[in-house]
């Protein structure tokens, strides 16, 4: 007859057992919780409502369509356009690759007339650099996460998944299987 080595549910005290079923309800409602916030960060980033595999692409790898000189022009930026039909002029430049050659042509004028003022760097070393190709390059190809970003948020996470591998692992272990015998 084989012993049993290891301790089990039954062999753990009520208090013990009181942690365990707090802790599965907390950690229960952390996964609820830890889904509504990944609905909220990333649904609609693709154009439309719901959360799609698009939408985590856009938010980690970036899109054409989503650059920060479009969100810009097209958001808190807008209002420095003297005319609003040039945004549709960036906007086209964006999503034909906002190359050198448009720029010069087209995006230059606009941007010398109504944005250098402030993205300059002797002017706001912080902003964004309106005032040539390169930097607007900068902001108006697809961003995406950066590999710091990415090692942020990874170290974070796995520190926390170690813990929660941990504490539930121990629950799964207090059971006792059948060995079938
Ligand atoms: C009056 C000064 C001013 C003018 C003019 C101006 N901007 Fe800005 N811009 C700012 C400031 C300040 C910020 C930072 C805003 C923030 O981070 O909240 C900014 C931020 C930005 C950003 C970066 C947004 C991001 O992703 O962080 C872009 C792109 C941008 N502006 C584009 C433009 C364009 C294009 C124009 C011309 C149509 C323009 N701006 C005109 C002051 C200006």
């Amino acid at each position: 007859m084989a012993t049993e080595h290891f301790r089990r549910f039954k062999d753990i005290s009520v208090s013990e057992r009181i942690l365990n079923t707090v802790f599965l309800l907390t950690i229960g409602l952390g996964y609820l919780a830890a889904l509504f916030n990944l609905y909220y960060t990333h649904q609609g980033l693709d154009g439309k409502a719901g959360l799609s595999i698009e939408d985590v692409v856009i938010s980690y790898h970036g899109s054409n369509d989503r650059t920060r000189l479009g969100t810009a022009i097209t958001g808190i930026m807008k209002s420095n356009l003297k005319y609003l039909s040039d945004q549709d002029v960036i906007l086209e430049w964006i999503n034909s690759g906002a190359e050198e050659p448009g720029y010069n042509e087209k995006i230059a004028p606009i941007l010398n007339r109504d944005c250098i003022i402030c993205h300059n760097p002797s002017v706001n070393p912080s902003l964004p650099d309106l005032t040539h190709y390169a930097g607007v390059a900068e902001v108006a190809h697809a961003g995406g996460a950066t590999i710091p970003r990415l090692v942020r948020i990874s170290h974070i996470h796995l520190f926390g998944i170690a813990f929660i591998l941990f504490f539930i692992g121990k629950n799964f272990y207090l059971m006792r299987y059948s060995s079938g015998g």
